[in-house]
């Protein structure tokens, strides 16, 4: 794992729309695995801007998300769909029939929804830049601890601290699903690049078990040590419980020296 760590959330997000940005020159028809949640709020600003200033592109692009709600219609302001609208796709020039979430349709039968959406992701040709970002628990997307590390986009059941994280997007008496469909951990896994942002001293424990805890189904995140190409950005407070910060700090600085030298974020570069 790639672990680089600065001083503040907006320097997080700042590099982080550069990874996207170096994915697009390399693949301007790149696949794209967004994430929602209020870390990768200020990367989509960050790239919303570059857009504006016609840096950057997406309307050769294709994205698939990472979870949506189970029981709340794509148009209710809570859904994941909207979500994406609204801090996203709304202000680039993605093609709307190119982002897909694993919505089920009202009268749908959720459990087919997950074998429909991995499908679709091969027929795009599989995730080239997946972007994620961890729980207080150590959950990437709606795979929360216990999750099968095998697993594939399915139902899910959320716990009690991710309907209590998350509950401040519902008003009081309104109804919070319990449940999400959700890509599988072995799902993101095959995404060729994965970027994690974590941003506050919230996440710090989440961090520290995800990269030098052991690889565990109690700490989902923890899986990505066994992913060939994993950049895990964070902020000084989420990188507060880390052992290793002194030899991150070190690597970061040979790896810049070699990229200066020789460019090159992507091996398909
Ligand atoms: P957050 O959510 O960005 O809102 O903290 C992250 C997550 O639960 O994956």
């Amino acid at each position: 794992m790639e672990v680089v760590i600065y001083p503040d959330a907006e320097r997080v997000a700042r590099h982080g729309a550069g990874l996207v940005e170096a994915m697009l020159k390399v693949k301007p028809g790149a696949v794209f695995g967004f994430a929602t949640g209020r870390t990768p709020i200020a990367l989509y600003r960050r790239l919303v801007e570059r857009h504006r200033a016609g840096a950057v592109s997406f309307a050769r692009t294709t994205s698939f998300n990472l979870d949506e709600y189970l029981g709340i219609p794509a148009d209710s302001p809570q859904s994941y769909r909207s979500f994406m609208d609204r801090e996203f796709f709304d202000y680039v020039d993605i093609e709307r029939e190119n982002t897909h979430l694993p919505a089920c349709a009202e009268g749908e039968n959720p459990q087919r929804v997950g074998p429909a959406y991995e499908e679709k992701i091969r027929a795009a040709g599989g995730i080239d830049l997946q972007i994620l970002g961890i729980g207080h628990n150590g959950h990437i997307g709606f795979n929360e601890p216990s999750s099968s590390l095998a697993s594939r986009t399915r139902v899910k059941t959320l716990t009690r601290r991710t309907l209590e994280d998350n509950s401040r997007l519902f008003g009081p008496g309104e109804f919070q699903p319990r449940l999400a469909i959700t890509m599988g951990i072995a799902t993101i896994m095959e995404a060729r690049h994965i970027l994690l942002l974590a941003t506050g001293e919230n996440k710090a424990g989440a961090v520290a078990r995800m990269v030098e805890g052991p690889v565990s189904a109690m700490c989902p995140a923890s899986v990505l040590q066994l992913h060939e190409c994993v950049t895990v950005l964070v902020d000084e407070p989420a990188a507060a419980g880390l052992q290793y910060r002194e030899y991150y700090d070190l690597a970061n600085r040979e790896n810049q020296a070699l990229i200066e030298r020789f460019g090159a974020f992507y091996a398909d570069d």
